[in-house]
């Protein structure tokens, strides 16, 4: 059975599908079989790698017509046989709509994966930063949430309002949801804030801070601009071991690692 983990945030812009991507990409070529699922409608993991054209079938399929079958929907990586997409493909507006009156359930995305996505070890979704019918979906069909946060000065105070926020959720949608972890995202050593803020989350929330941190790293968004994932495109570099150390931090605080993986 596929272990299935969301990124998900209050705030927008903390990192979630940078991660989600990465995170990806680090089990993919650890040896583990990977499904990547944007949930966006912005569609950014699309863009994160590369591609620049329409995509005829992708998540508004995923989530509305059954007629067309999973395997239609996927995209194999071009960066290896182990990471499949799915791919946002909400082009107007009226397209997200016609989706969000369609699917008026939360469990619609958990069920399709149940039924039709059992080959994969992972699947990582991608969310937006909302509670939309979208972030709904995402959440319920998970096992595992990454936190992904900011170290500025407004982040523990939107911690706090998303963790309430979650609990009424996962009491609601999926109680076996569990949180992997808050993740510290874009940190810079440099700056004193950062050093204060991420000292208060540990402080504050111990081991429920995962102990990798992904550093603030040039090589993060160059990678992302020319469609690729950091690993594949610096695979030396300091964001590449921050996303491989996080895929190890994550399998063993889950004990998830199957004997084939090389990670
Ligand atoms: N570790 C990092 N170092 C430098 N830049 C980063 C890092 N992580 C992400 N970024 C950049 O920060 C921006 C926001 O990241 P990203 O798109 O992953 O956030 P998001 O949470 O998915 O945003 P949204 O809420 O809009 O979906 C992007 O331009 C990305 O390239
Ligand atoms: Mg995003």
């Amino acid at each position: 059975m596929p272990i299935t983990i969301v990124f998900s945030s209050e705030k927008g812009g903390v990192g979630k599908t940078t991660s989600a991507v990465n995170i990806a990409m680090a089990f993919a070529v650890g040896g583990y079989k990977v499904l990547l699922v944007d949930m966006d409608p912005q569609g950014s993991v699309r863009f994160s790698f590369g591609l620049k054209g329409p995509v005829a079938n992708g998540t508004r399929q995923l989530l509305t017509d059954e007629s067309i079958s999973l395997a239609q929907l996927t995209h194999r990586s071009e960066a290896g046989p182990n990471l499949d997409h799915i791919f946002a493909n909400f082009d107007t507006l009226s397209q997200e709509r016609e989706v969000l009156n369609t699917v008026t359930e939360p469990t619609v995305l958990q069920a399709r994966l149940e039924r039709e996505a059992q080959e994969y070890d992972f699947i990582i979704l991608d969310s937006q930063a909302s509670t939309s019918m979208l972030a709904l979906n995402a959440i319920t069909a998970a096992n595992l949430v990454i936190l992904p946060l900011q170290c500025e000065s407004l982040a523990i105070k939107s911690l706090k309002r998303y963790l309430k926020a979650f609990r009424e959720l996962q009491n609601r949608y999926n109680p076996d949801l569990r949180i992997a972890g808050v993740l510290l995202t874009m940190y810079d050593r440099n700056m004193e804030v950062h050093r204060r803020i991420c000292r208060q989350m540990y402080e504050t929330l111990y081991e429920s801070v995962f102990t990798t941190i992904i550093p603030k790293a040039r090589e993060i968004p160059e990678a992302s601009a020319l469609g690729q994932s950091v690993i594949t495109y610096r695979g030396s570099s300091i964001g590449s071991t921050a996303y491989i150390r996080l895929a190890k931090e994550i399998l063993d605080k889950f004990k998830l690692r199957p004997e084939q993986a090389s990670i």
